[in-house]
């Protein structure tokens, strides 16, 4: 299965998700975390990790041969792919299983996904597999913000896309995570590990 995670939009929490997307994937089966952006920010955290490492690569250019071949090795591949209209993006697309695209909730992030829609429509025609879905990251943890559920009421605007019904919110967890190479799947228990978990349950 080839997960490809993206957004043309910068800090949403791409390399959050993929690096804790890698580490949960490799407890069912073996695991390769690709990392296809230029800042090489999952290969900087899987440098970080000391135990229970992560095959992580960092590809350039036309990825659809990278892929194909590393999923005849691993079960899982998960690829961190800056969403701009790039090659790599495209080429991913066009083999890539699932793509999921982690937004912030506020109307300047939802006003940036038709980009990343009409990609996806045009690699669907080619790729019919590919199954798109949008989750909202790093929402206030405050419950009484209404930019949630506005900006979940913009997302349903979007056709094709399955919003999903985990919402994760800005939890430190998740950058304490990062900072020691870990997933908060790996840390003690907290709301980032309970969401985690259920937006795992919700992609699989
Ligand atoms: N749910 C969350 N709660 C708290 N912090 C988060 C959350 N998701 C991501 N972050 C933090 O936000 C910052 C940006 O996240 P991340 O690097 O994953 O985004 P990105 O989309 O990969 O960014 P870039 O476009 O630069 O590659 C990081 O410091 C990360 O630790
Ligand atoms: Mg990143």
């Amino acid at each position: 299965m080839i997960v490809c995670i993206a957004n043309q939009k910068g800090g949403v929490g791409k390399t959050t998700l993929a690096t804790n997307l890698a580490v949960a994937l490799s407890k069912k089966g073996d695991t390769v975390l690709v990392d296809a952006d230029d800042q090489q920010s999952a290969v900087k955290w899987s440098k970080r990790r000391t135990e229970n490492l992560i095959d992580t690569e960092h590809h350039k250019g036309d990825l659809k041969k990278v892929l194909i071949d590393l999923q005849k090795k691993y079960k899982y591949v998960v690829l961190d792919v800056a969403g701009r209209d790039s090659e790599e993006f495209r080429s991913a697309l066009q083999v890539a299983d699932k793509l999921i695209v982690p937004t912030q909730p506020s109307q300047a992030d939802v006003e940036v996904l038709p980009f990343v829609l009409k990609m996806f429509n045009t690699f669907q025609k080619v790729n019919e597999k590919l199954e798109p879905f949008i989750v909202v990251n790093k929402a206030p943890s405050n419950s009484k913000s209404t930019e949630v559920a506005d900006s979940i009421e913009l997302l349903q605007t979007l056709p094709k896309f399955k919003i999903l019904n985990t919402v994760i919110r800005d939890r430190k967890q998740f950058r304490d995570a990062s900072v020691q190479g870990l997933s908060v799947l790996e840390m003690g228990s907290s709301k980032a590990k309970d969401e985690f978990n259920e937006f795992l349950v919700e992609i699989l």
